[in-house]
């Protein structure tokens, strides 16, 4: 489909209305203003790249997925991955709980740390009501005490950590945790006597865990060697921290540049993904891999997202709405879930071309069309230039130019032809 088509296309099949489809059509549409607003000392407006994946499934519903990326090729792959998966049913994906932890640090503690324990305890329901006094959708449902010692060259003792464990729903909760827990610290400030330093989220959102399978069929990925060289490459990446950085951050291709393009923070879904990876002390890989009985490839991703289809950027910005509205969740949860679904797929995609021809083929062919814009080339040069490379199965800015050249070449052949 050309450009025209596949906003067409979108229209038809989504929700989007005919202002929404303007608003994808015109680069101006999130304006220098929107920009002012939303951060301190604005200068302008960076623009991405918006596309869409195809082919995806997940727990028996169709999704196209908006992606934000600048990286060629990261469409394609997911779009391959979950068209194999959709092959043998689509992702299964779970997402069970939507808790947060909020995270209140007393230090300075006048008594001592079973006393303060007790009589924060003894005081749970109004503590609660407190947390709750504020918020509307957003729930503390209740609160855990944990002692620590500060393990850090400076020593500072002992610290007394007061957790609300809130149910954030459709939101992402962050804002409301922090008002939360800076609503409760002056309660718990006199209540045991000592003083209140960090009171912030956690941003390690592991009761927000989401689960998500699939089958990839041997046939579809290039039959039996190509499973047991995953399930090699698999094994580096559960094993060795430099691989393992490298597979985790191919599924982060996919679940950032879904999750930018649906307005959601990506920075806290990094951060708690790579916490999870290393989880039992060691970075790991956060997909498994295993062949299923008949000899197909089996794979899993577990991971903490913490997303939300209410509040935040999702609301304010014209395009994260858009990107919502394209996906045409119900819920934080369902989101959560087609992201993990995108992270499997982006991840079968990179594994399946690097256990086969190598992944530089296929992404410097894609990439063939910046090359050729680098090169020089405008308007139709770059197709013609882009296609003639990936022909030659040579991409390369140097390449790029000699084509230019010849081109240039050519046409003022065809010039002198035609006047003599
Ligand atoms: C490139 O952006 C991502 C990959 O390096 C991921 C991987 O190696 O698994 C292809």
């Amino acid at each position: 489909m050309d450009l025209d088509q596949r906003l067409d296309y979108l229209k038809k099949v989504t929700k989007l209305s005919k202002h929404d489809i303007n608003i994808l059509r015109d680069p101006a549409s999130f304006s220098f203003l929107n920009a002012d607003r939303m951060i301190e000392n604005a200068i302008g407006v960076y623009s991405l790249p918006l596309g869409i994946a195809t082919n995806f499934v997940v727990n028996s519903k169709s999704y196209l997925v908006p992606m934000a990326t600048e990286e060629p090729s990261v469409i394609a792959a997911a779009s391959k991955g979950a068209k194999v998966a959709k092959n043998s049913g689509g992702f299964s994906a779970e997402c069970p709980k939507s808790l947060m932890i909020g995270q209140v640090q007393l230090v300075s503690l006048p008594i001592s740390p079973i006393t303060a324990r007790l009589r924060i305890e003894a005081n749970k329901k109004e503590i609660l009501r407190i947390a709750n006094s504020k918020s509307r959708s957003v729930v503390a449902k209740s609160f855990r005490v944990r002692e620590l010692v500060d393990k850090s060259q400076n020593k500072m003792g002992k610290i007394l950590l007061l957790e609300l464990l809130v149910d954030t729903k459709d939101a992402m909760g962050a804002n409301a945790i922090n008002s939360m827990c800076e609503t409760i610290s002056s309660k718990i400030e006199r209540l045991t006597g000592g003083r209140a330093v960090l009171r912030i989220l956690s941003n390690y959102a592991t009761s927000r865990l989401v689960k998500c399978r699939a089958i990839f069929s041997k046939d579809d990925i290039g039959g039996k060697d190509i499973v047991e060289n995953i399930l090699y490459a698999y094994s580096l990446a559960y094993t060795d921290v430099y691989r393992a950085v490298t597979h985790n951050k191919g599924i982060m291709n996919g679940i950032d540049a879904a999750a930018l393009a649906a307005g959601q923070d990506i920075r806290a879904i990094e951060a708690a993904a790579h916490a999870y990876a290393a989880k039992d002390g060691t970075y790991r890989s956060l997909t498994k891999w295993y062949k299923s009985g008949n000899g197909d490839l089996a794979g899993e991703l577990e991971l903490p997202i913490a997303v939300g289809i209410v509040g935040g950027a999702a609301s304010v910005h014209p395009i994260s709405k858009i990107g919502l509205k394209i996906l045409g969740v119900k819920s934080a949860k369902e989101l959560s879930m087609v992201l993990s679904a995108v992270g499997l797929a982006q991840n079968l995609a990179a594994l399946r071309a690097l256990a086969s021809e190598g992944i530089q083929r296929g992404h410097m062919r894609l990439h063939a069309k910046n090359i050729a814009y680098t090169a020089g080339c405008r308007g139709n040069q770059i197709d013609l230039v882009a296609k003639k490379m990936s022909e030659e199965n040579s991409v390369s800015v140097t390449r790029a130019r000699e084509i230019l050249s010849s081109l240039g070449a050519k046409r003022l052949d065809a010039r002198h032809n035609n006047s003599s």
